[in-house]
């Protein structure tokens, strides 16, 4: 019998982190593996509400109302983790860390608040490996200009986004076996092996 970790995807704008996760949500099916994939904010019929409030270009919340926001789209997801929790393979675009770098070291609001909050919403559902999608500035609005369509966390300016990643790498420095760093300014071809060789000994 297969594993079944929690597996999130992180990065910021551009990183390739849903390509990604898309790819290897093909592998399991085709391998006939359960899963489920879930997108933060958003994943649940609730959360996907609150989504659309968050990253609609005409929305202006303040930094903590985004926070709760983005909280509160988790919480409206927890029950649909924690049934699947180590019974099916759980793939996640963004978690816990997007909180961290955008809210906290992107715009500065409390730490404390935003990990008191995470832990009274998750209590014991722990993700169990993280790919970090990283990315130049310049490749990041290469691809951003290719979307159809953008929102509201797609316009800041190059020192949030910096900041952000950096934010990102401290998360994964502070426990480095449970991250796997891509450089998505590489061959995606090659970062496609890469992903998939590092999710088939997570999963057996
Ligand atoms: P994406 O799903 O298209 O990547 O866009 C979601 C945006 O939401 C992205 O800019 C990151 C942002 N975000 C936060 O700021 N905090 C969070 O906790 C999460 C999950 C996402």
């Amino acid at each position: 019998m297969s594993k079944k970790p929690v597996i999130v995807f992180e990065g910021i704008e551009g990183s390739g982190k849903t390509h990604h996760l898309n790819k290897i949500s093909k592998y399991l099916k085709k391998r006939k593996l359960s899963f489920i994939k879930i997108r933060e904010p958003g994943g649940s019929l609730n959360s996907e509400k609150i989504r659309k409030l968050i990253l609609n270009k005409k929305s202006n919340f303040n930094k903590n109302t985004d926070l709760l926001l983005y909280l509160a789209s988790r919480s409206e997801n927890i029950d649909l983790l924690r049934k699947y929790y180590k019974k099916r393979i759980i793939l996640i675009d963004r978690f816990i860390d997007s909180t961290i770098s955008y809210q906290h070291y992107g715009m500065g609001v409390n730490l404390n608040l935003i990990k008191n909050i995470n832990n009274h919403i998750l209590s014991n559902f722990k993700v169990s490996f993280t790919f970090l999608n990283l990315v130049n500035h310049k490749n990041m609005i290469k691809r951003l200009n290719l979307r159809k369509s953008t929102n509201r966390y797609d316009n800041f300016k190059k020192n949030f986004y910096n900041k952000v990643q950096k934010g990102f790498i401290k998360l994964s420095n502070k426990n480095k076996k449970k991250y796997q760093i891509i450089n998505s300014n590489l061959d995606i071809k090659l970062n496609e092996k890469l992903v998939l060789k590092k999710i088939e000994k997570l999963i057996r």
